[in-house]
């Protein structure tokens, strides 16, 4: 089967790609490298049927991505990482609407299913625990993380007009926060972040008091779910995916010190105001569809850890 995977360079895409090439796949990737480090795409490329195409999906798209026939498109391209939240704000709100737009249209020119990578990002500040897909959230329209939690907002609604309107196949999925292999240092996700501080011997940075609890799935569970979402999920439907199980993030940073067998000290910073203090996912309607986590945390973090030596 023929597979498109917009951002597919970035941290997930490469996950899918690969995990999608092994099942006998064709797979081709567009991306334009905006928060993608371009080593892991080059060496791929030896996969025979694996297609690259550098390309901002906010434009015009490309010939060869027009006439071709994919059954399927994961939509995964947008700006990610913390520090992009003000530097990429504008690139997040148009990849999110003009590019999810043009690719929208392109699965319906092509018959094509189309799954859309939402985030937990659209449940804001939650005060509800734990979240459903019917939680309408609680977002700040114009805080500092509007940018992404507004643009993924938009870019629901407008798959979801596509599959009213259209009859189009449309999947959304609510990612929660998720590591492993290929993960891109510069946006300052927590887990490369800590690991490559314990390997470096630098003080681990925790960010307030480090009672934040947060959820960890290993990037291997992630692209299962997408596949089985992209594959059994009911077209119309949202699903969130990630783990179920809390951590704190001093306890993280001491899980992450005994699997590196790091010196590193932990020195508390300062917290940015706009960051939540908790998420949960209720995973009860994926679940529904087969899906488990079969990897702990600790099994992902020694896995992540030896991916980089
Ligand atoms: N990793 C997580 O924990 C997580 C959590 C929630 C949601 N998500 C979502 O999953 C998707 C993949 O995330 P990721 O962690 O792999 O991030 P990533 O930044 O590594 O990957 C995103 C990719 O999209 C590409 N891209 C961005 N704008 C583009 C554009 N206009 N045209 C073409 N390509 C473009 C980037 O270059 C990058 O390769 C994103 O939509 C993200 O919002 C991820």
């Amino acid at each position: 089967m023929h597979i498109l995977i917009t951002g597919g360079a970035g941290f997930i895409g490469i996950n899918l790609t690969i995990k999608l090439l092994k099942q006998g796949h064709k797979v081709t990737v567009l991306d334009n490298f905006i928060t993608a480090d371009k080593n892991n795409i080059k060496n791929l490329l030896r996969e025979g049927n694996l297609n690259f195409i550098e390309s901002d999906i906010c434009r015009e798209l490309p010939k060869e991505i027009s006439r071709k026939n994919y059954k399927q498109i994961y939509h995964l391209a947008c700006p990610t990482g913390v520090p992009n939240l003000v530097k990429r704000a504008r690139e997040m709100l148009l990849t999110c609407s003009v590019g999810t737009l043009n690719i929208l249209e392109l699965a319906r020119k092509n018959g094509s299913s189309f799954l859309f990578t939402s985030s937990s990002e659209v449940y804001g500040d939650p005060q509800i625990f734990p979240q459903n897909e019917s939680y309408t959230g609680n977002v700040d329209s114009l805080g500092i993380r509007s940018p992404y939690e507004e643009g993924k907002r938009f870019a629901e609604s407008l798959s979801i007009m596509y599959h009213r309107k259209y009859k189009l196949d449309t999947k959304i999925v609510r990612i929660f926060n998720t590591y492993g292999p290929y993960m891109n240092t510069a946006d300052q996700r927590v887990v490369p972040r800590f690991l490559f501080q314990a390997i470096k011997g630098e003080p681990l940075t925790i960010q307030g008091n480090g009672s934040q609890k947060r959820t960890f799935c290993y990037i291997d569970d992630l692209t299962a779910g997408l596949i089985k979402v992209m594959r059994k999920g009911k077209a119309g439907e949202v699903y969130n995916i990630g783990s179920d199980k809390e951590i704190t993030i001093k306890n993280l940073a001491y899980q992450i010190l005994k699997i590196t067998k790091s010196n590193s000290k932990i020195r508390y910073i300062e917290r940015p105001g706009h960051d939540h203090q908790r998420r949960l996912p209720d995973l009860n309607k994926i679940k529904k569809l087969g899906y488990q986590n079969k990897i702990t945390l600790a099994e992902g973090l020694k896995l992540t850890f030896s991916s980089l030596n």
